[in-house]
């Protein structure tokens, strides 16, 4: 019997691009993603029945990444990208094994931005826990390490975001963040909900500090591969409506995941 990445057709015109997280946070991803290729269709899966993925163990977290990457896979994705840092941390190395011949791409905290573009700056880094413990980051971190950095796991913080939580969110960030107004210069957004709240974070911290975030690069680094692969969709089509363009689907089933989603996507973050 053929494996199902096997099954896969390639028939480059009616394939979609999956995208998944825990939940909503990666629409953030999502947004850089549509910007660099306006042309594809995408599936986004959110699943917030289990969220947050942050502090669950890996095991746990590869059972979860792997059911959604199979829906993709029988839905004939062309390309799957993982838009949150606790499941790439945790799980991309086993699917990319697993799947040997399904592209996969996977974000990062944007560390190495930080080593790029500024290396002798003092820098806070806010992930989950679990991203913060992995093997994945650590590699990472300890490769750019500037000696200049703060880790911080942020706990729970998915969690309020994702639930919306105005109030519960801006006693979290004046409690943890507190500490590190006046001795941080650069915040690196290690988790992809942290980008809906940056501008609650800059009122924490200041509003002169510098936010790095992978995801446009991911979305750059998407491009280069289809294009490679000759998976690009050439049909230029007028009309930008993305909500068609989106297939949207939630673990929970609730309703106002899905307006929430859509209001996020045609918000100017
Ligand atoms: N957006 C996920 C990330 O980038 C959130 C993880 C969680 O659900 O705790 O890590």
């Amino acid at each position: 019997m053929k494996t199902l990445s096997e099954q896969i057709s390639l028939d480059k015109k009616t394939r979609q691009i999956g995208i998944f997280d825990s939940g909503i946070g990666g629409v953030t991803v999502l947004k850089e993603i549509i910007k660099i290729l306006p042309n594809e269709e995408y599936i986004y899966f959110s699943d917030s029945a289990n969220n947050p993925y942050g502090d669950k163990q890996d095991k746990e977290i590869i059972k979860l990444c792997e059911n959604i990457v199979k829906l993709f896979i029988e839905k004939n994705c062309k390309a799957i990208v993982i838009a949150c840092n606790t499941a790439s941390a945790k799980a991309v190395k086993y699917l990319r094994k697993k799947y040997p011949k399904i592209i996969f791409i996977a974000i990062e905290p944007a560390y190495k931005m930080v080593h790029d573009y500024a290396y002798n700056e003092p820098t806070l880094v806010m992930a989950t826990k679990g991203t913060i413990k992995s093997e994945k980051f650590n590699l990472l971190f300890h490769k750019y390490n500037n000696h200049k950095t703060y880790l911080l796991p942020c706990v729970g913080l998915a969690d309020i975001i994702e639930n919306g939580n105005k109030e519960k969110l801006e006693k979290y960030l004046k409690k943890t963040l507190g500490l590190y107004k006046g001795l941080v210069k650069n915040v690196v957004l290690g988790c992809t909900h942290y980008p809906l709240i940056q501008k609650d974070i800059g009122q924490v911290l200041g509003n002169d500090i510098k936010f790095f975030n992978g995801a446009n690069r991911l979305a750059i680094h998407l491009k280069e591969v289809l294009s490679e692969q000759n998976l690009l969709n050439d049909n230029i089509e007028k009309d930008n409506n993305y909500k068609e363009k989106i297939e949207f689907i939630d673990s929970s089933g609730k309703k106002e995941k899905q307006e929430r989603f859509y209001e996020l996507l045609n918000d100017n973050i």
